[in-house]
């Protein structure tokens, strides 16, 4: 599995590069608020200066087609590794596919968003252009978020994509280093993770029994440091 970093601090995006190796990166406008981006244009330059050429994710901003395709174009020219992410449909639920088909004849690498459902999944498959090079964000964790155990739609989605040299599947949202081993084991191309998931990382193999040691330790030096008994 390729393991992508999901945020959008250009410091982040050079750590992740450089401490984890990471293939790729993706961004989105919530990211990007939190990361309190005042500048798209020199936002994205800067981040393709720091991610050497790896794929790197842009989202479009409006809620208006005919807008988000002269965004989409513009995200394009950037690189030619610039994928522009665009969501599966506008705030106002209207679909978004009559435009993914029209960027994906154009050429343009796209990143399709905000997917929850296989129905969407299957209709992005269809219209993504023969040759073309495009990645399909299904929001696992969102799904899990609501009771509901991701894998199943994840397995169906990874069923449709494979037979689709066109697009690749990338589990979004992703909660837990335990996801990254899910997502490879049923064959998910990609998975995005943020710098505190990949933090994380380090932990992988570790004994449980020395982890349980640790985590005695860890409430000793909280006593310690609350400086209080109870006696
Ligand atoms: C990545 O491409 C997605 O935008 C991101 O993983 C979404 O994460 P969230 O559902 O935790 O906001």
């Amino acid at each position: 599995i390729a393991v992508y970093a999901d945020g959008a601090s250009v410091d982040g995006m050079l750590e992740a590069r450089d401490k984890w190796d990471v293939a790729g990166f993706t961004t989105n406008p919530s990211l990007m608020k939190k990361a309190g981006i005042t500048d798209y244009v020199q936002f994205a330059k800067d981040a393709l200066a720091a991610v050497n050429g790896l794929p790197l994710s842009f989202e479009v901003f409006s809620d208006d087609f005919e807008v988000m395709e002269e965004e989409a174009k513009k995200l394009a020219k950037l690189g030619d590794n610039v994928f522009v992410k665009i969501p599966i449909t506008n705030s106002k639920g209207e679909s978004s596919i009559p435009l993914i088909e029209k960027l994906s004849k154009s050429g343009v690498q796209i990143n399709i968003t905000a997917i929850l459902t296989i129905e969407q999944v299957a209709s992005v498959v269809k219209v993504l252009q023969q040759g073309t090079h495009n990645i399909i964000s299904v929001f696992a964790g969102r799904i899990a978020d609501t009771g509901i155990d991701p894998i199943p739609l994840m397995k169906q989605a990874v069923a449709l994509t494979t037979q689709t040299p066109e697009a690749e599947l990338l589990w979004a949202s992703c909660r837990e280093v335990l996801n990254i081993f899910q997502a490879q084991e049923i064959g998910v191309d990609i998975i995005t993770v943020t710098n505190a998931v990949l933090k994380k990382l380090s932990m992988v193999g570790k004994d449980p029994k020395q982890l349980s040691l640790e985590t005695v330790q860890g409430f000793h030096n909280d006593v310690e440091a609350l400086g209080f008994s109870i006696l």
